[in-house]
């Protein structure tokens, strides 16, 4: 693709080959601008391309670098565009692979740009809570105009270069033969006999700039409003009506405060743990069992949804049901799946008809014979879980590994009915399976390492995020989940309206209140659980009864258009109706409580001490193997915010001895039985 020597038809090739994705290193920047001013010194050379490898025109800024002083060792990539701009020769960025970032931000700096279809574009800052700081947030307005630029920006999700076609950010997209569209265009402009342009030179609308970013401001939701990055775009656009230096100069403001935010730590935070979180302990060092086909039992909600990411990652499935109805309806939502995926454009007919290929229903347990795993998600009820493993032992293969899809049930009473406790794991998917990127990966006490390591594999083959847990009651997520919910009900009885309790969590930047929450699962499935428990319940243990009274009453949540809300066309009322209130104020009467109203910083802090509390107690037992684990559950299946880290993280950022009295305060409310964190605790999980 690229000619063998540095210098063809008069046109000079830079080549960025650092692998694996021409991270913008120390030393890259050094050899791009060195290459860059030889060429303009050469009087042999007309024009320049600088080109990126099959892989990677540029992934961005070098990580590695990130607090080191090599990342403020000149020339910085501010300085690497200037000597782009400042080239007296026209320089050309040919685009494949991936140009993002940073990436992006050194073709912007060139005089042209010229990409593959497949080349994926794009600034990925937003989501680790900074703006794209070398260029982009003033060039592409430029470019493209201040509305498309918003629309990627905010995103920070890449766009194919086919899909940037007609946008004005390249100059040409070609199929293939990249490098010779590349310095075609590049010899085109040194002939041609108007002075070379660049994006810099441009100006921006002052109108169109303030319409878009005011467009862009009314459809932020709440997320993007807690978050300080996202107003802090809207201001560097509006800046690109300005002068252009005067606009790079707000950039370089704007992006640097954002470099000190609070927000941004924790995402930089929660990108580091994340990238950890899929290591092993060294006690669990094994190799991965190989697997390619696997077996999934229970076609509904869960089974259905594994089924499809399964698919989705190229393995054979074997679907199997207790009953042809069953099977069909799970079997048909399976192709409903491919059929909207299809239609939305996400994937071509013949790779969802091939994906789909794939797929085995059967009501035969013979089939599992030739699984490599089995995953079992049928009804959460141990004793029908038993007579699944059972059936499982009997057919299964030895060398197979043998899941369970338990939210809550005891794995080593799962795995003790079959002949092979050390082949069984648990595999805790979220709903939905094919979309939700966690995965509770739950080591039983006999579960061998090259289980789990299957299992983790497995979890990544999928592209879920992995986390190893404990086999104790709810995992790490849903004993976390369970403590905050309670605590959240605690406060309905103390004097807070459902509204106010999902209000002030929805504010601190949760994806939904525990109570909307609540109405979208059903309330039946948690009622379910507490009679179950009801035997074994202490009479002294502080116990809220209003989810029990809205059950009896047939307030189920949002299937039956009641629940802590009332829904009409699908919609929730903003406040709970007056026979709820009637139900909270008794339950609070009834507890000898006076209601008062609870501020939002009040419920925000209870909640979240809740969780802490919890986290601590379950990392001294063990349960999560790394206390930032913790916190990937809790942002990646909870709806906790990123740009908070997770509990453990904000906990770091409060005040220890606060800390340490709010929570005897919480425990103390929480009643009989309740278990507070010990110092000790604490300073472990917080390290
Ligand atoms: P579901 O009720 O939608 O589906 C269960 C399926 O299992 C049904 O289609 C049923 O016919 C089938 N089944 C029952 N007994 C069987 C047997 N002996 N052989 C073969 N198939 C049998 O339940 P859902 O929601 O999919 O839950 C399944 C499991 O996943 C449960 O353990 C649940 O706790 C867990 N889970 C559920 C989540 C959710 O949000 N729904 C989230 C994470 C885990």
């Amino acid at each position: 693709m690229t000619p063998s020597s540095s210098i063809a038809s008069r046109v000079a090739c830079i080549e960025l080959n650092a692998p694996p994705v021409n991270s913008l290193g120390i030393a890259l920047r050094r050899h791009i601008v060195d290459s860059v001013r030889a060429a303009d010194a050469d009087p042999q050379v007309a024009a320049i391309v600088l080109i990126g490898t099959e892989k990677a025109f540029s992934a961005g800024a070098d990580v590695s670098e990130f607090g080191t002083p090599l990342q403020f060792e000149t020339p910085m990539l501010r300085d690497v565009i200037a000597a782009l701009e400042s080239c007296s020769k026209p320089v050309v960025a040919a685009i494949s692979g991936v140009a993002l970032g940073g990436g992006l931000e050194l073709a912007l700096g060139c005089h042209a740009r010229v990409a593959l279809a497949s080349a994926r574009l794009g600034t990925p800052e937003i989501q680790l809570g900074l703006i794209p700081g070398s260029g982009a947030t003033q060039k592409l307005p430029r470019l493209v105009g201040a509305e498309r630029a918003l629309a990627m920006m905010l995103t920070g999700q890449p766009l194919t270069a086919d899909e940037l076609t007609a946008s004005g950010l390249l100059d040409r997209v070609v199929p293939q033969d990249l490098w010779a569209a590349a310095s075609a265009l590049a010899l085109e402009l040194a002939q041609a006999d108007f002075p070379l342009s660049r994006a810099r030179d441009r100006s921006v609308n002052a109108d169109a700039a303030r319409a878009a970013v005011s467009e862009a401001l009314a459809r932020f939701n709440a997320r993007q409003r807690a978050q300080p990055a996202y107003q802090a775009l809207l201001d560097a656009v509006q800046a690109s009506a300005l002068p252009f230096d005067a606009g790079m100069q707000r950039e370089r403001e704007l992006f640097l405060a954002l470099m000190q935010s609070p927000e941004a730590a924790a995402l930089r935070y929660q990108f580091r743990v994340q990238r950890e979180s899929g290591k092993l302990p060294p006690s669990l060092s094994a190799e991965s069992r190989d697997f390619d086909r696997v077996a999934v039992i229970g076609a509904g909600t869960m089974g259905s949804g594994i089924a499809i990411a399964a698919l989705e990652a190229g393995l054979q499935v074997c679907l199997l049901e207790q009953s042809g109805e069953a099977l069909a309806r799970g079997s048909a939502r399976i192709s409903e799946h491919f059929v909207a995926r299809v239609k939305a454009g996400k994937v071509d007919a013949a790779k969802a008809e091939s994906l789909q290929g794939r797929l085995t229903a059967t009501l035969d347990w013979s089939a599992l014979q030739s699984v490599d795993v089995v995953i079992e998600a049928v009804f959460e009820d141990l004793a029908v879980k038993q007579s699944v493993f059972r059936q499982i032992d009997a057919h299964a293969r030895a060398d197979a590994v043998l899941a369970t899809n338990t939210s809550y049930l005891d794995i080593d009473a799962i795995a003790s009915v079959t002949s092979r406790p050390q082949d069984v794991l648990g595999l805790h998917f979220f709903s939905p399976a094919n979309v939700m990127k966690l995965l509770e990966v739950v080591q039983g006490r006999d579960s061998a390492p090259d289980v789990i390591a299957t299992g983790m594999a497995l979890g990544r083959e999928l592209k879920k995020t992995p986390i190893l847990c404990g086999n104790a009651f709810g995992f790490i997520g849903n004993r976390i989940y369970n403590a905050y919910r309670k605590q959240c009900e605690f406060m309905l009885e103390d004097g807070a309206w459902p509204e106010d309790v999902d209000r002030a969590l929805t504010d601190f930047g949760f994806a939904m209140g525990p109570f909307a929450v609540a109405d979208l699962s059903g309330l039946d499935i948690a009622w379910r659980m507490r009679q179950a428990g009801a035997a074994t319940r202490d009479p002294r243990e502080r116990y809220v009864h209003i989810l029990d009274r809205l059950c009896e009453m047939g307030r189920m949540g949002r299937k039956t258009q009641a629940g802590y809300y009332t829904y009409t066309d699908g919609k929730a009322s903003p406040a709970t109706d007056e026979v709820v209130r009637g139900v909270i104020a008794q339950a609070s009467a009834a507890r000898g409580i006076e209601r008062s109203p609870l501020s939002a910083e009040t419920i925000q802090r209870r909640a979240l001490l809740a969780m802490v509390n919890e986290a601590a107690l379950l990392f001294s037992e063990g349960v999560a193997h790394r206390a930032g684990d913790i916190d990937v559950v809790l942002v990646n299946g909870y709806g906790f915010p990123s740009w908070v880290g997770g509990p453990v993280h904000w906990a770091r950022t409060q005040p220890r001895d606060l800390l340490e009295q709010e929570l005897d305060r919480l425990v103390a409310a929480n009643g009989f039985g309740a278990v507070r964190a010990t110092p000790a605790m604490l300073d472990h999980l917080l390290g």
